[in-house]
């Protein structure tokens, strides 16, 4: 008899077993085996990736995806998962309470549930089967990190405090380029394949990253800086997360999702402390008050809206709640760098500039926190920012195929400059001297304009392109 099908009988009899033993535990008396990539892979993302992926692989373990579970680590130990074998398996011992002592993992978190762990003993014992989509190469990670064959729609730009670094994002990683002379310094390598948007704390020590992977999961990051190493990975939802910002302490990262929640983690735990639910749509952008007790959000229903952190109760629709008067969804907002004031654009191309805090109650039909509406953008508003001395604001916007940047005085509206180009702009950013604003978009490149005149300073690809796009320019070239 070969190998293989010895293996294959192996594996037939574990899932005998597994069956036999799994039945009382099948709540709703389906036979359908279990399935890695609907149950077993949510599951561990949920409560383990966090710790166990290749940027944070902590005992030395990736939980992943399926190769990793059934693969031997390092020292060749052996595989966290042995098919059919629940009683051999590391995975399912981790989980698993002994002589009145708690799971050893998740680690300082609640154990899985019975049911959890009852489902990951049946998938082991019914042959820990691979049911995932079929995926072209390696798994993305530090070692093997993304090659490039063109330059991915630029979502988010930001500045360190000090102007060091210029940090942009990728596909499946953040670039930290040299923020004098532009060149790649660090490549931040994460599980989430789509980054929308990045911010650092106050000092620059670390860095937030919101995103994730389509349909399958949100996630936040959180970067040590000078290390280049992850401190948090924390997932959210099963779609991608947008909007970050810091709290002024730098206590808390406040984030939207398409599950219209607005939530915030604590930055050293990962752990979830802020949750509502009050909007109707997905939620694009966050900021919070000067003191960090509040926390704005816009979202595409239209509305911005305050919540109070330590009881996370909605306060308030900052933006007039009568119908028509915002003309579409809200995509993005920025906070003055010194008052309790908020910039939000959004698909009515208007930027616009609100009070946070009501000064009188509220009278059907009123805009009452409005303080300044600026000239409209062609297209809609993606991306809103602040001078960091709060002098200036620039918004960018998308109107088809071509994007167009403008800078206005926060006082007055009066115009500063413009700037228009090929590809929509999804985000912008001031250099902390306000002499400079980068912006970038869909053409992928980062645009650095002189902030007085809108002039082109530098327009540049960010990321490293493959030697597959070099022959892909020569082939153009031949036509
Ligand atoms: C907060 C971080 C954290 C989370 C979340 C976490 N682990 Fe761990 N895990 C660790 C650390 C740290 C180790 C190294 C051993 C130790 O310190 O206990 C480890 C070790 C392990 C080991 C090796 C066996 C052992 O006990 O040394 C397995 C298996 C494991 N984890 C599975 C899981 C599973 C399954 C989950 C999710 C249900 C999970 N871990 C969630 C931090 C974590």
């Amino acid at each position: 008899m070969s190998v293989r099908r010895l293996a294959v009988m192996a594996a037939l009899i574990g899932a005998a077993t597994g069956h036999a033993l799994a039945r009382q535990g099948n709540e709703n008396g389906s036979d359908e085996p279990v399935s890695y990539w609907r149950q077993i892979r949510p599951l561990l993302q949920t409560r383990c990736v966090g710790c166990h992926q290749p940027a944070k692989a902590k005992g030395g373990h990736v939980l992943v995806d399926h190769r990793s579970l059934l693969a031997r680590n390092a020292d060749g130990d052996a595989a966290l998962v042995v098919p059919g074998q629940p009683g051999s398996s590391a995975l399912l011992d981790s989980v698993t309470a002994f002589d009145g002592e708690p799971p050893a993992m998740p680690k300082d978190g609640a154990p899985l549930d019975t049911t959890q762990v009852e489902l990951l003993r049946r998938w082991i014992a019914e042959g820990a089967h691979d049911d995932s989509p079929a995926v072209e190469g390696p798994p993305v990670t530090q070692d093997n990190p993304p090659i490039y064959e063109q330059a991915p729609v630029l979502t988010s730009l930001a500045w360190s405090p000090n102007g060091e670094l210029l940090a942009v994002s990728g596909y499946h990683e953040v670039l930290l380029l040299d923020g004098t002379d532009r060149h790649l310094v660090a490549r931040l390598v994460g599980l989430a394949e789509r980054i929308e948007s990045i911010a650092f704390n106050r000092d620059g020590s670390l860095l937030a990253v919101v995103g994730g992977s389509p349909a399958r999961m949100g996630e936040v990051q959180v970067w040590d800086v000078a290390t280049r190493t992850l401190k948090v990975s924390a997932t959210a939802t099963f779609d991608c997360l947008y909007g970050a910002s810091w709290s002024p302490d730098g206590r808390l990262i406040a984030f939207g999702a398409s599950d219209k929640s607005v939530r915030a983690i604590d930055a050293k735990s990962g752990q979830q402390v802020l949750f509502s639910g009050a909007h109707d749509d997905w939620v694009l952008g966050t900021a919070f008050s000067l003191d960090g007790a509040h926390v704005v959000s816009v979202s595409r229903d239209r509305t911005m809206k305050l919540v109070q952190v330590a009881t996370q109760q909605f306060i308030d629709d900052i933006t007039s709640i009568t119908p028509g008067v915002q003309k579409g969804g809200l995509m993005a907002v920025a906070r003055h760098p010194a008052r309790d004031e908020l910039l939000i654009g959004g698909a009515d191309g208007v930027p616009r500039l609100y009070r946070m805090f009501r000064e009188q109650a509220r009278k059907i039909g009123d805009d009452f926190n409005l303080l300044r509406t600026f000239a409209a953008l062609p297209g809609r508003v993606f991306a809103v920012a602040f001078s960091a001395d709060g002098e200036r604001v620039a918004v960018g916007s998308s109107n088809g195929g071509n994007g167009e940047v403008r800078i206005y005085q926060t006082a007055d509206g009066v115009e500063v400059c413009r700037y228009a180009g090929k590809g929509g702009i999804f985000t912008v950013a001031f250099a902390p001297d306000g002499r400079t604003l980068a912006a970038g978009g869909f053409s992928g490149e980062v645009i650095l304009l002189d902030s007085e005149s809108g002039a082109v300073r530098h327009q540049f690809v960010p990321v490293p392109l493959g030697p597959s796009d070099a022959a892909l320019t020569q082939s153009g070239e031949e036509q």
